[in-house]
């Protein structure tokens, strides 16, 4: 049996060299590392949610029904009536959150060992791209279900593009193809859904592991291993991907999966964290909940929206600082100028930006699941902001802080000698 499969097997790589090629050029001769730790799981993790959902969402396209009349009424179809429908419907809603878990535990070991810094910028910029695409996947994807969630929060959020001076309104408009969120908009947020936005993800993350693999990975010292090679032209302190961490991230898909399963059999809704309550009601134009938030992967950003106080009745600042919150990590490489990447061997100033930041970052989240009585009051300034607000008020200017003070506490804090080796 063995040989005949491996008689198959030379058969198809003399027709096709290529593929071999590629996978000893991106696994076996990948030389990684060989201090990966807890931290490195979250990108292999990332592929396999991305896979996870666009399996799970071919599913749900085959009786899901992108019409106003009807959208609702086929997602709980999908739950009830199509068999194995409801498994399905909880692995993409819980998919969507385990994505942004994921990815924001991967940007974190960004954080944490430099490794946006010279020369893994580019990766650094496709990861952030892949995050603002994620973010624009998940919000068109939240109207699909056509529940009041679906519908006011769409409603907000484009509404916010209008404030944009002079081309706001008309945008607006041209997104929602509409005057109001309605059939035309729930049309093109499943075009882009279901086929637009993926394909321009996959895209990205094969730019992000190419600009990966051309300069290869950074490591919990923050060493470059292709500064010592071994006489075989092999980094020492470097181990083939292929097998060693193809081993360690089935690992941790194992691990992944057996918590992902947790949430979906048992706790799909997580609480109204990942499925919320009034989403179960169908869309209603004429009745706006008293409460809209976002889901929790979007409410920090939605939290320095609010915080910020209108200008002449327009919420304009607030959304281009919310606008400005993201955009900022494109700039990280350069913000960073510290000689040092890992965090083992940068001083107190870093350790304790990063925590604070880490901090500010939860707090803000937090604050954004919370209603807040006076956002936009035109003139809500101190005195009548209730506490939440003022918090959020500190946190914002915290999180700014975090990134426009970095070129100075980087170039003055302390660090440590790097060894020349890696650490184990
Ligand atoms: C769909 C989302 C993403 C996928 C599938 C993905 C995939 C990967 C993989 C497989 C690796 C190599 C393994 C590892 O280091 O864990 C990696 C490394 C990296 N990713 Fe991502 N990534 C994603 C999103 C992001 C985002 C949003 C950022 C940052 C904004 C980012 C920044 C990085 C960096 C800087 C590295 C190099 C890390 C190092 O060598 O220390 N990635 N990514």
């Amino acid at each position: 049996m063995a040989s005949r499969l491996m008689a198959l097997w030379d058969w198809f790589d003399s027709r096709m060299p290529s593929v071999a090629e590629e996978f000893r050029k991106h696994l076996a001769e990948y030389y990684a590392p060989k201090n990966f730790n807890f931290w490195y799981f979250f990108g292999a993790l990332s592929i396999l949610v991305l896979a996870i959902q666009i399996v799970s969402g071919i599913f749900l396209t085959m009786n899901y029904k992108p019409d106003a009349a009807l959208a609702f009424g086929s997602v709980e179809y999908i739950m009830r009536d199509v068999p194995g429908g409801w498994v399905i419907r909880y692995i993409h809603s819980t998919g969507a959150s385990a994505f942004f878990l994921d990815v924001y535990l991967h940007m974190f070991r960004g954080l944490l060992y430099g490794s946006y810094k010279q020369p893994r910028e580019l990766i650094w910029i496709f990861g952030v791209l892949i995050y603002l695409t994620l973010m624009a996947e998940a919000f068109m994807g939240y109207l699909l279900p056509w529940g009041q969630m679906s519908y006011w929060g769409a409603q907000v959020i484009v509404n916010l593009f209008s404030s944009i001076p002079f081309i706001g309104p008309d945008l607006a408009l041209w997104i929602r193809g509409d005057y109001v969120v309605s059939d035309a908009t729930l049309n093109r947020f499943f075009a882009l859904h279901v086929i637009a936005i993926p394909l321009v993800l996959l895209g990205l993350v094969a730019a992000h592991i190419l600009a990966l693999h051309d300069v290869g990975s950074n490591n919990p010292d923050g060493i470059e291993i292709k500064k010592t090679k071994g006489p075989d032209g092999h980094p020492l302190d470097g181990i083939p991907f292929h097998p060693y961490y193809t081993v360690k991230d089935i690992v941790g898909a194992v691990v992944f999966l057996a918590l992902f399963s947790v949430v979906v059999f048992f706790v799909p809704e997580m609480g109204g964290y990942f499925l919320e309550y009034n989403n179960y009601v169908p869309a209603d134009p004429l009745k706006t909940p008293a409460h809209i938030a976002p889901l929790w992967y979007f409410t920090p950003y939605y939290s320095i929206l609010r915080a910020v106080p209108p200008l002449f009745n327009s919420v304009f600042p607030g959304v281009a600082m919310m606008g400005l919150s993201t955009l900022i990590l494109f700039f990280l490489p350069w913000l960073d100028r510290s000689p040092v990447k890992s965090i083992r061997y940068r001083g107190g100033l870093y350790k304790g930006a990063v925590a604070i930041f880490v901090l500010t970052f939860l707090v803000l989240g937090y604050l954004g699941t919370e209603p807040v009585t006076v956002w936009g009051q035109a003139g809500a300034w101190l005195g009548y902001a209730d506490r939440a607000t003022i918090a959020a008020r500190i946190c914002t200017l915290l999180y700014f802080a975090f990134f426009f003070l970095m070129p100075w506490y980087t170039a003055i804090d302390k660090t440590k000698p790097v060894p020349e080796r890696v650490t184990m």
